[in-house]
C-alpha cells in the first residue's frame, strides 16, 4: 500500500512509500482510510522535534475510514462500518493524566497517513452521519485536545468571555467552535486579518491581531476581560494574558510553540486567584463526549484544504509556515 514514511535522509524526512499492508491481531480491525488530516504533531516529527524519534514509521493521527477486516475477537457486524479513530493509546485508568505507556498513533504506532491501518477495536467511533469523510478525519486529535482545554479544565460556561488564541491553529479552530456552541462571548487572536475576519463573520464577538502593539489594551477596553483564555503559544505573551484576566481567571495551555516565558506574573496570579493550566489530549471517555458534542451541535470542523496523499508534502509545508485556518486534510 502506498504511505506517507518517516525517514532517515539528510534532504527530506517524509517520503511517499509502497510498504506492506498491516496485519491484525486477534483484537484488531483493518480499516480503509478515506481521509487523514495533519497535526502539528506530524510537523514536529518531521523537524525531529519530538521525543523518541522513530524512522520507517508511517505518520498521521487523525483518520476516518471503513471497517474491512475484523480480528477473530471482534465481533462480525463491525464490518463495513463508516468510523473515526481515536488516536489515544494506552491513556490508563486515571481520568485526570495519561498513564506512562500512553501514546499517539503515528510514531511509535503507524499512523493514518496511508491506505490501510490496524487499530484495535476499541479505538473506532461511529463516523458522525453529516460529516464528510474530510470533515470526520478532521475531528480526532484536534477536537479531543479543544474538547478538554475548554471543557474539561476550562468548564467555559454560556455568556463568559473566552480568548481563543491563534485561531488559525488546527486545534484553536475546535476550540473556537466548541466555544460559539456553548453561547460564550468568544474573541479570537490571530497574525491574520483574514482569519479574523472570518472568526466574526461565523460569530466571534471580536479580534484581535497578535501581532500589533497594544491589541491587549484594546481588548480590555472592548471586552472588560476574559473569563478563559486557550493558548498553545506560551512565550511572553503568558504575562499579557494574566494582565487580561478577570479575578478567578483560567488559562488553558495545550502547547507552547512560541516556548517558554522569560518570567511569570506570579504577584498578578495570586491576588487576582487566577488559574494557569496545563493540558493534554484527553482520555477515552472526553473522545466519546466530543464526538456527542459535534452530533449535537451538527459542529463542521473548519478545513483549509483537501489534498490527495501524493501531495502531503506540499501540506506539511503550508503547517510549517502557519499558511492554513483549520485543518489540513488529505484524502486517501
Ligand atoms: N498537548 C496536546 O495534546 C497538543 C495537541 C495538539 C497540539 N498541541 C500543540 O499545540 C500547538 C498548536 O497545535 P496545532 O496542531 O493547532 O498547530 P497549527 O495548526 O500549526 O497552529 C499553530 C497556530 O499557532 C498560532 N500562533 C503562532 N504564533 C502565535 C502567537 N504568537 N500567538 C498566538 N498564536 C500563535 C497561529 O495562529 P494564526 O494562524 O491564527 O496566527 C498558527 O496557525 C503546537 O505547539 C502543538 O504541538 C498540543
Amino acid at each position: 500500500m502506498k504511505a506517507l514514511l518517516l525517514v532517515d535522509d539528510e534532504t527530506e524526512k517524509i517520503q511517499i512509500s509502497e510498504v506492506d499492508n498491516p496485519k491484525i491481531g486477534p483484537d484488531q480491525v483493518l480499516i480503509q482510510v478515506k481521509a487523514a488530516a495533519l497535526n502539528r504533531r506530524d510537523q514536529w516529527i518531521r523537524q525531529g522535534m519530538y521525543p523518541n524519534i522513530q524512522f520507517n514509521t508511517v505518520l498521521g493521527s487523525d483518520g476516518a475510514g471503513v471497517v474491512v477486516e475484523v480480528g477473530e475477537a471482534v465481533e462480525n457486524a463491525l464490518l463495513n462500518q463508516e468510523v473515526v479513530i481515536n488516536p489515544n493509546l494506552n491513556w490508563g485508568m486515571d481520568p485526570k493524566v495519561q498513564s506512562s505507556e500512553y501514546h499517539i498513533i503515528g510514531m511509535p504506532t503507524n499512523g493514518t497517513l496511508a491506505e490501510y491501518i490496524a487499530v484495535d477495536a476499541n479505538r473506532i467511533h461511529p463516523k458522525p452521519e453529516f460529516l464528510s469523510w474530510e470533515e470526520a478525519a478532521a475531528l480526532p486529535l484536534g477536537g479531543l485536545t479543544a474538547y478538554r482545554a475548554v471543557f474539561g479544565h476550562g468548564e467555559l460556561k454560556h455568556n463568559e468571555n473566552v480568548l481563543i488564541s491563534g485561531v488559525g491553529g488546527g486545534v484553536a479552530q475546535f476550540a473556537f467552535l466548541f466555544s460559539l456552541a456553548t453561547g460564550a462571548n468568544v474573541y479570537v487572536t490571530s497574525g491574520s486579518k483574514e482569519k479574523i475576519d472570518k472568526c466574526v463573520e461565523l460569530g466571534a464577538s471580536g479580534g484581535f491581531n497578535y501581532k500589533q502593539e497594544d491589541w491587549q489594551k484594546e481588548s480590555l477596553k472592548l471586552t472588560g476581560g476574559f473569563d478563559l483564555v486557550i493558548d498553545s503559544a506560551g512565550g511572553d505573551q503568558l504575562n499579557d494574558f494574566i494582565k487580561m484576566m478577570k479575578p478567578a481567571g483560567r488559562i488553558v495551555f495545550y502547547g507552547a510553540t512560541n516556548g517558554m516565558p522569560s518570567k511569570l506574573d506570579v504577584f498578578r496570579m495570586f491576588w487576582n486567584q487566577i488559574t494557569l493550566q496545563g493540558s493534554t489530549m484527553g482520555n477515552d471517555l472526553e473522545f466519546e463526549e466530543m464526538l456527542g458534542f459535534v452530533n449535537d451541535h451538527q459542529l463542521k470542523p473548519i478545513v483549509d484544504s483537501v489534498r490527495p496523499l501524493d501531495e502531503a508534502i506540499s501540506a506539511f509545508d503550508d503547517m510549517r509556515e502557519g499558511k492554513q485556518f483549520g485543518k489540513l486534510v488529505l484524502k486517501i
